[in-house]
């Protein structure tokens, strides 16, 4: 686990062209759904691609306490053979998540409505965020929580011994709460519906699918309208997770603003729901190709070819494609500061409970190294210095905060002057092979002394 361990100070110095091909992780999102849902129904699951980074392997010690075996075959091949939905066991051990909101938030719904009690901690990153969102609509299935003020962990779920069906308008843009609510919803009778004003990201849908759930969606005035019919069973499947986007970003983020570099980054999950980025990244004149595109495992897979961009402009990104993004802002805020002009990022309170407040962790270290930011509560804005002019020169907190560490990462490779984190040891959680990648690619990351 992440935060827990001595801090890795590292420094990331200006170099020269990226060059070769980037092999990611797997999606993590995809990750902690496969484990979960495998967990959750009779028979063996087999997964390839899995993410073996710190927030993926904590899910998966909790579905091993949740009475599942879960088994590592080696080089990202998994089985997990499932309790069927309702057969969780009491864990022995409190659960630990670790840094991970993903993992902690559906791992609360998949336990909510079977008739076991369950606590639940994290580090101090996770222990901050706000757990609230997730079990106000779990009390409406009959669970109970106990937890500290604020609706923070450690925190104490009941799960519902007689659990009724809900219907839930999803307040804010998370496909964490959704996926809770459908999650809890697998063990109520009847049905359950979750609407989602805006849409985010449907893994989890389209995997309940997959492992034999009725589940349908309706575009309607109203939003996303979700209805899943409870108590199904579940049969056992192959899952092969397509590799992060969201990891992606780094190297094409990388290379599109390092002079001369040629990257190309294969099998990406392109779901549109994730895909926001590269759409920005265009629209700001970068120089990314998608070849190859086709469906794998039931998503959009494309392999990504990314170039240096010296062209680059500052961007309005529209309220609307935030959740599609919302994990790539801080690299992104990177990438304005290469570009020409001001790039305007509206309607990303959520960026403000990530694993930090992403917006006050990314501003502070823009400002630290030369770069104008402006910011209100949700909303912000980078004004670019253009290529070349980006002084750098900075040491930057992580705050615990894996993205934040891999955008400043980014940075030093284009800024005049290296760029430091006090502790790079987050980036494990998601991106276990960044440096190694990073190095592999011309990068010039280096671990220093505190
Ligand atoms: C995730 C949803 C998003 C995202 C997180 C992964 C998921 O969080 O930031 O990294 O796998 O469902 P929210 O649901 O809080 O937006």
């Amino acid at each position: 686990m992440s935060g827990h361990g001595t801090p890795i100070p590292m420094t990331s110095h200006p170099c020269g062209p990226l060059k070769g091909e980037a092999h990611v992780p797997g999606d993590k999102s995809i990750s902690h759904r496969a484990l979960i849902l495998g967990a959750m129904c009779v028979g063996e699951t087999h997964i390839t691609g899995l993410l073996e980074g710190e927030d993926v392997l904590d899910t998966g010690k909790a579905m091993a306490a949740f009475g599942a075996t879960v088994t590592n075959h080696g080089g990202g091949e998994w089985t997990v053979t499932g309790v069927g939905v309702g057969g969780f066991a009491e864990p022995e051990q409190v659960i630990d998540c670790g840094n991970s909101g993903t993992g902690v938030r559906l791992i609360m719904g998949a336990m909510a409505t079977s008739p076991i009690t369950v606590t639940f901690t994290g580090d101090a990153s996770l222990n901050g965020r706000p757990m609230g969102r997730v079990t106000d609509p779990l009390a409406l299935f009959g669970t109970q929580t106990v937890g500290r003020a604020g609706g923070r962990l450690p925190m104490t779920l009941v799960g519902a011994v007689d659990p009724v069906p809900v219907r839930y308008v999803v307040p804010v843009p998370s496909a964490q709460v959704k996926s809770a609510v459908l999650l809890a919803g697998l063990n109520a009778p009847g049905q359950t519906v979750v609407i989602e004003k805006e849409a985010t990201r449907d893994h989890t849908e389209r995997m309940l699918q997959g492992f034999g759930a009725t589940l349908t969606v309706e575009e309607t005035a109203e939003g996303r309208v979700i209805t899943l019919d409870g108590q199904p069973e579940l049969s056992p499947q192959t899952i092969i997770v397509p590799r992060d986007p969201s990891s992606a970003a780094f190297p094409v983020c990388a290379a599109i603003i390092t002079p001369g570099s040629d990257v190309l980054v294969p099998n990406i999950g392109l779901n549109p729901t994730r895909a926001g980025l590269f759409t920005t990244l265009q629209g700001m004149g970068a120089d990314l190709v998608f070849e190859n595109m086709r469906e794998e495992g039931g998503e959009p897979v494309a392999d990504l070819r990314a170039k240096f961009s010296p062209d680059l402009r500052g961007v309005v990104v529209p309220p609307e494609r935030a959740a599609s993004m919302i994990d790539e802002y801080p690299v992104l805020s990177v990438v304005a500061a290469f570009a020409e002009g001001v790039t305007d990022m509206q309607g990303v309170k959520e960026l403000r409970v990530k694993e930090s407040d992403r917006i006050d962790a990314m501003a502070k270290g823009l400002r630290a190294a030369g770069v104008t930011v402006d910011e209100g509560p949700d909303w912000w804005k980078v004004t670019g210095l253009g290529h070349g002019n980006v002084p750098g020169g900075a040491t930057v907190e992580s705050e615990l905060d894996h993205r934040i560490a891999m955008a400043f990462m980014v940075m030093g490779m284009a800024t005049q002057n290296p760029v430091s984190v006090d502790d790079g040891s987050p980036i494990a959680t998601s991106f276990p092979i960044f440096e190694e990648l990073m190095g592999g690619l011309g990068a010039l990351l280096v671990r220093t002394n505190p």
